[in-house]
């Protein structure tokens, strides 16, 4: 036995033959991309705004000591392993929860579902749980139908909403395709072009389902005046609007929800539904929302309770956690210092950008939601390799591969942005050395 929890479950085997196992037993694909990429590394510990790798993408390399500004879409709002959320997951475990029963009532989702009921855009006040975001994506969709009568769904092109089934049918043809799933009546519209919504949205759409910034689509800014309007042309449809808030949610443009004042500040909208996962319980315990209007409730669950069911949706220790996490993260302090911290993370990128006007073409996002495009998919794709090598993990967005997506942790200080932004910048500034 090993007494160093630590040396426990991480690095207990060389990376080398762990990156085999991982090809033998899980995806040999994704081993070989990320090799390709010069990042052939497993991650190891992790801790507040940073992680580390095992070893170093190379015999002889040091270990890949990164600040995390992935967050994996936002799991990470509070850091790695939060200690108030660790503490609240030690405190359920050693109080006498377990993942409950979906079947039976619970103290857990009571408690849970009033909170966010408190803390929703308008009347939004029912909430059914998940463990991923694509399952609570789906229960929005499902629910839509069954209010609606209808099965029509209008989303974003290079929008994301999971891999799940309807949600899998709103995204794009690239992730479908493979699956032979096209579901008849699903229509993809550009983003933020509202004489499309309103030629798109018929009387057989059941739902209209749009991300407030959408993030693998490229961190789209819509202009001012759009999700009033759609919600206008949902009501005059009666088609039910989703707002998916899965990544834009839960403070990351500094207001708690994007689409109530964190996307334009005097524009507050109130959708049907509103989608979270993912940073629902900082990375410690799985657990999705999906929340919605009353008046839908009777629709769906009149005539069974037990028509929409997860074993391990809403389960009673991870409710116990995402409570911990909104008592943090809707705390008006919390929220204004993601505000301070995104002005100056946007003002750092914009001054990169003016450096190296010739690599991004624009800086975008709210708070700490932050896209940096570039002039190209290989400049982006290059500047993103240079920046993880300065120690930023970061990505490129999915469906719009010239913009790295860049989301820190909310709880980032300034002396770590500061350093961020140091690293991004000669991270940029060697690339451009390359092209000389
Ligand atoms: C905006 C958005 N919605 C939904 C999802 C699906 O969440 P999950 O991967 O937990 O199913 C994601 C995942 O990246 C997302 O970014």
């Amino acid at each position: 036995m090993n007494d160093n929890p630590k040396k426990k479950f991480i690095g207990t085997l060389p990376q080398k033959e762990l990156l085999k196992l991982y090809s033998k037993h899980v995806n040999g694909p994704k081993v070989r991309f990320f090799k390709s990429l010069g990042l052939g590394v497993i991650p190891g510990e992790r801790e507040g705004v940073k992680m580390r790798t095992l070893e170093g993408p190379r015999p002889g390399e040091p270990p890949l000591e990164m600040f995390n500004c992935r967050t994996s879409g936002g799991v990470y709002n509070l850091g790695h392993r939060n200690p108030r959320i660790i503490q609240m997951f030690k405190d359920a475990l050693d109080g006498g929860l377990d993942i409950g029963d979906h079947i039976l009532l619970s103290e857990q989702r009571a408690l849970l579902g009033k909170k966010l009921a408190d803390l929703m855009p308008g009347d939004i006040s029912k909430t059914t749980f998940g463990v991923a975001g694509g399952e609570a994506i789906d229960c929005a969709i499902k629910f839509s139908r069954a209010y609606t009568k209808r099965k029509g769904c209008v989303s974003a092109i290079g929008g994301y909403h999971g891999h799940t089934g309807f949600a899998l049918a709103t995204g794009d043809p690239e992730f479908r395709d493979i699956f032979l799933w096209n579901l008849p009546g699903y229509n993809q519209i550009p983003f933020g072009d509202i004489d499309a919504m309103r030629k798109a949205v018929t009387d057989d759409i059941a739902c209209v389902i749009l991300e407030t910034i959408p993030a693998t689509a490229g961190l789209l800014i819509a202009s001012e005046g759009y999700f009033p309007e759609v919600r206008e042309i949902c009501d005059e449809k009666g088609t039910m609007m989703i707002i998916d808030e899965v990544q834009a949610g839960l403070g990351r443009t500094g207001e708690l929800w994007a689409i109530y004042g964190g996307l334009y500040p005097n524009e507050k909208v109130v959708p049907d539904f509103m989608v979270l996962g993912k940073g629902m319980t900082a990375g410690i315990y799985p657990l999705s929302t999906c929340s919605y209007k009353p008046f839908i409730e009777k629709a769906v669950y009149k005539d069974d309770p037990f028509i929409h069911i997860s074993t391990t949706g809403g389960s009673d220790i991870g409710c116990a956690i995402a409570l911990e996490m909104l008592n943090i993260q809707s705390d008006r302090k919390f929220l204004n210092h993601v505000k301070e911290m995104g002005k100056v993370f946007q003002k750092g990128l914009e001054e990169i950008k003016a450096e190296f006007p010739d690599l991004i073409k624009e800086v975008r996002g709210r708070g700490l939601m932050c896209g940096v495009e570039f002039h190209s998919e290989t400049d982006s794709q290059l500047a993103m390799l240079s920046i993880i090598k300065e120690g930023v993990l970061l990505d490129y967005c999915n469906n719009k591969k010239d913009t790295l997506k860049i989301l820190p942790p909310l709880i980032v200080q300034k002396p770590d942005l500061d350093g961020i932004l140091a690293k991004i910048r000669i991270g940029v500034g060697k690339l451009k050395n390359i092209k000389k």
